[in-house]
């Protein structure tokens, strides 16, 4: 079948704010032992760290990692985490069934996201806590001296502050799972008294109000506009989580869960601007869409109750999950305007994109390389193409079209790339590619996915689905035409001759 983009370089959507590459560690099954934290394993370093996970995130060039949860830190108490390794309680964790050690806490997270390259998304306790607990621990990391809570960081060994510039105001607080879940009006109180006291302690912060836990809420709605009009003057963001699952093995259906995304995004941006037009309000607030991932896999795989960190919704992906990650990723690029915050959840052993054997070895998953192809090349501007293809009806959507795609343009470095999935099964899409206004663009590197059976996993041994190049696509001086094979992510990159 055929396919066309036509796309101008004065057709911005927004500029991509690279945070929307994010990700998420929490304190849950191996992502922090065993994941990211492993003293003793062979390839750790003096603190403990894995540097063979941090050279695989490196790869993956995230640049803001939520932390510490997720459910974990709605009955997480910070003190337990911080000052001598030695006098740190156990704790039972009753989010996840597990005992927390808290060997690994808030000053080692910060250390870690040095070496790792990234910037830390905290979220404070509101559920089984509140304001004053928050806004203590941004005195801790944010407050440089001369008070009790940044002396106590001082006394701890970290003279200076840590100066986290985001955080999330609880986790999911409408879930019957979360410990403290609260009505919109009991969280929407509790948010801005938080968020108020932290931006008092510290005023360059940015606060996250938590969304519905997922489109699917029967609060969903409701609860942003309720939660927002009691907190917007305080908040700069409201949160949004999605999974996604092929849990009755329908491909095609499996393949269209971004339309699904687009219209959660699509929704939100509707409830943040209806409160912000009855509060005649000159600010925006934007979307931070902070958990998001196929999550299906590992559903209801048995471990020990009270165990420390034992394996946790290890999920192991295919070739078909790395599709419908890449198709959720040029659906949050499509919302460049108003997306300013994304995280992958999670990052390494629970639910990730990295896989690693607690004293062994690591892989790379197959969402891993849709991920890192964006992360690397999605620079600049997001452009609204005007794209033509077919449609496809199936179980769970109609029209849905064959071609997911999105371009970017980075003027600065003289980059456009084009990045799509063909959702056909059984058919190539010969895909012409007008770019209006790029005179000496060319197209220099046609990469893909493509060729692997829909089930195919890569495993500690092989690493075999992933990107591979593709010659150059033909150019006739005005129009490029890519061949997509049937079921493929596609990256192709233009550069000014
Ligand atoms: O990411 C796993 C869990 O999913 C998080 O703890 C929670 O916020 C969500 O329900």
């Amino acid at each position: 079948m055929k396919a066309k983009i036509t796309v101008a370089a004065e057709m911005k959507i927004g500029e991509i704010d690279r945070r929307v590459f994010g990700s998420f560690i929490e304190h849950l099954g191996r992502a922090v032992y065993g994941g990211i934290y492993e003293p003793g394993h062979p390839l750790a370093d003096e603190e403990g760290f894995r540097t063979d996970v941090i050279k695989m995130i490196n790869e993956l060039d995230v640049p803001v990692v939520r932390y510490p949860g997720g459910n974990f830190v709605s009955g997480y108490c910070w003190e337990d985490g911080v000052g001598p390794v030695s006098e740190r309680p156990k704790r039972l964790e009753l989010a996840w069934g597990v005992t927390e050690p808290n060997l690994f806490g808030t000053n080692e997270f910060m250390r870690w996201c040095k070496k790792a390259k990234t910037s830390p998304m905290m979220a404070v306790n509101l559920g089984t806590r509140g304001p004053e607990e928050a806004r203590q621990l941004v005195e801790y990391c944010n407050h440089k001296s001369d008070s009790k809570y940044s002396d106590l960081r001082i006394k701890h060994g970290y003279k200076d502050p840590w100066d986290v510039k985001l955080w999330c105001l609880g986790n999911e607080m409408d879930g019957p799972w979360q410990m403290g879940m609260k009505t919109a009006f009991e969280y929407g109180r509790t948010a801005n008294e938080a968020a108020k006291l932290m931006k008092w302690v510290d005023p360059s912060i940015e606060t996250v109000l938590c969304g519905s836990s997922s489109r699917g809420m029967h609060t969903f709605g409701k609860w942003e506009t309720e939660a927002l009009e009691l907190a917007y003057d305080n908040v700069d963001y409201i949160s949004l989580h999605q999974y996604y699952g092929n849990h009755s093995n329908d491909t095609p259906s499996f393949l269209a869960k971004s339309l699904e995304m687009e219209d959660f995004i699509y929704s939100v941006i509707c409830a943040a601007d209806y409160v912000k037009s009855f509060k005649r309000s000159k600010k925006t607030i934007n979307l931070s869409f902070d958990e998001w991932n196929v999550w299906y896999h590992s559903n209801g795989a048995p471990y020990d109750k009270w165990s420390i960190a034992p394996p946790q919704l290890e999920d192991i992906y295919n070739f078909e999950d790395a599709l419908v990650v890449a198709c959720m990723l040029i659906t949050l690029l499509r919302h460049a305007d108003r997306v300013k915050i994304a995280c992958l959840a999670q990052l390494v052993n629970v639910i990730a994109p990295i896989f690693t054997k607690t004293g062994g070895g690591a892989f790379r998953q197959t969402i891993f390389y849709p991920f890192e192809a964006l992360s690397k090349h999605a620079r600049g501007n997001a452009l609204r193409p005007i794209v033509t293809c077919d449609k496809y009806d199936c179980k769970e959507f109609t029209d849905v079209p064959y071609l997911e795609s999105i371009v970017t343009f980075d003027e600065e470095n003289e980059e456009a790339t084009v990045f799509c999935v063909n959702r056909s099964m059984e058919e190539n899409i010969l895909l012409d590619i007008s770019l209006l206004d790029f005179d000496g663009y060319k197209a220099v590197e046609f990469s893909s996915m493509d060729g692997y059976d829909i089930k195919q996993e890569n495993t500690f041994d092989k690493e075999d689905v992933k990107m591979h190049l593709n010659p150059l696509p033909e150019f006739d001086g005005k129009v490029t035409t890519a061949e997509l094979k049937p079921l493929s992510f596609n990256v192709i990159r233009f550069k000014k001759a």
